[in-house]
C-alpha cells in the first residue's frame, strides 16, 4: 500500500468551531464523543515521541535492508497528524494552563506529565546516554523506542479499525453525518485514521527487520492487550480531564462501557495475537478496502456535507 500524504481542508477547522462554538459531540455517543478527544490528546503526545523516534532511525539506520525507506515518509505523516491534532486540541484548552516544552518533548500538557515520566523522558534519555557511549542500533533503549512505537501503531490500527465499522461502515455513514454535531472532528479522526490504515504494518515491520524477532510476543500480547497499558491509561485519564475541560459529568466507568471503548477493545482482543504484524489477509484487506472508501467515497462527501454547514452558518 503507498503512502499518501492528505492534506486537511481549511474548511474542517473552520466547521470545527463554526461560530466560535465548539459542539463537543462529534458522535452521535456522548461518552464515545469524549474518548475521541481525549484520544486526540494521548496522538498528540505520542506523535511527537515519535518523531523524535524517527530522527534516531534516521541516524542510526542505514542503508538496504535494514532501512525501510517507508519509514521516513511514515513518520511525515505522523508529523503531519500531530500538526492537526494540535489545532483540534487548541479549541478545547483554551481555558487552561498550555502545555510545556519539556527537555525531550515539546508540548507536554499537565495531565500528560506521567507519560512524559515514564516513557519519554527514560526511553529518550536511555538513548542519549547509549549514544554518548557510542551506540547506535544495539542500544537497549533504541531498541525499546522502535518496540513501543510498534506497540503504539498496532493500538491505533485497532481504534482505525473500530472507528469505521462503528461510524462509517456498514451504511453508517449517512446516519452519523446527520447525527453528528462536528463534522470538523469527524472529518480530522476520518482523515487520520484512514493514513494509520496505510502505514500501520511500517513501525513492526521495522522492528522485526533491524532485531530479526517477533514484536508482538506472548508476554507483550498479555502486557499490552490483556492488561491496562500505559496507552489505554492514558487515553482513560486524558478523556476525564476533556470531560472535566467541557464541564461534562464523566465516570470511568461510562468510559469503560462505552460503544466505542468495548467495540475497541475486543478488536484488540481478537487480531493483537502473538506474531500480529498488522499484515495479516484478513487485516490487509481491511485495511486497503477503508482506505480506497475514504478517498473516494467518504471523504469527498464528508466535505461536501461540511461546506454545506458553512454556508448554513450552522453546526446542525
Ligand atoms: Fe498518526
Ligand atoms: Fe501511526
Amino acid at each position: 500500500m503507498d503512502l499518501k500524504l492528505r492534506a486537511v481542508p481549511q474548511e474542517v477547522y473552520g466547521v470545527m468551531e463554526l461560530n466560535e462554538h465548539f459542539n463537543f459531540q462529534w458522535n452521535p455517543d456522548p461518552a464515545s464523543s469524549l474518548i475521541g478527544l481525549g484520544t486526540s490528546y494521548v496522538l498528540e503526545f505520542f506523535e511527537f515521541y515519535g518523531e523524535k523516534i524517527g530522527d534516531y532511525y534516521d541516524e542510526f539506520i542505514e542503508g538496504a535492508p535494514q532501512k525501510d525507506e517507508r519509514f521516513a515518509l511514515f513518520v511525515t505523516q505522523e508529523k503531519r497528524h500531530a500538526a492537526a491534532h494540535r489545532k483540534l486540541n487548541n479549541f478545547i484548552t483554551k481555558g487552561i494552563t498550555p502545555p510545556v516544552r519539556e527537555q525531550y518533548h515539546p508540548r507536554v500538557y499537565d495531565f500528560l506529565y506521567g507519560a512524559y515520566k515514564e516513557l519519554a523522558e527514560p526511553i529518550i534519555g536511555g538513548i542519549e546516554r547509549e549514544k554518548f557511549a557510542g551506540k547506535k542500533s544495539d542500544g537497549a533503549f533504541f531498541k525499546e523506542a522502535v518496540r513501543s512505537i510498534g506497540i503504539f501503531e498496532s493500538q491505533v490500527c485497532m481504534t482505525g479499525l473500530s472507528f469505521f465499522d462503528n461510524l462509517f461502515d456498514n451504511g453508517r455513514f449517512d446516519v452519523v453525518t446527520k447525527m453528528s454535531g462536528n463534522l470538523g472532528v469527524l472529518y480530522l479522526l476520518g482523515y487520520h485514521y484512514t493514513e494509520e490504515m496505510e502505514h500501520c504494518c511500517i513501525s513492526i515491520e521495522a522492528f522485526e527487520t533491524i532485531y530479526q524477532e517477533k514484536l508482538w510476543t506472548r508476554e507483550l500480547v498479555d502486557k499490552h492487550i490483556h492488561n491496562r497499558d500505559l496507552l489505554a491509561s492514558q487515553v482513560l485519564l486524558s478523556t476525564l480531564h476533556v470531560a472535566k475541560m467541557l464541564n461534562q459529568d464523566l465516570t470511568v466507568e461510562q468510559i469503560i462501557n462505552s460503544v466505542g471503548y468495548q467495540y475497541r477493545e475486543r478488536m484488540a482482543k481478537k487480531y493483537i495475537v502473538e506474531g500480529f504484524n498488522a499484515r495479516e489477509p484478513e487485516i490487509l484487506a481491511r485495511r486497503k478496502a477503508l482506505v480506497e472508501r475514504w478517498d473516494n467515497e467518504w471523504e469527498p462527501m464528508l466535505l461536501d456535507k461540511i461546506k454545506q454547514r458553512i454556508r448554513a452558518g450552522t453546526m446542525s
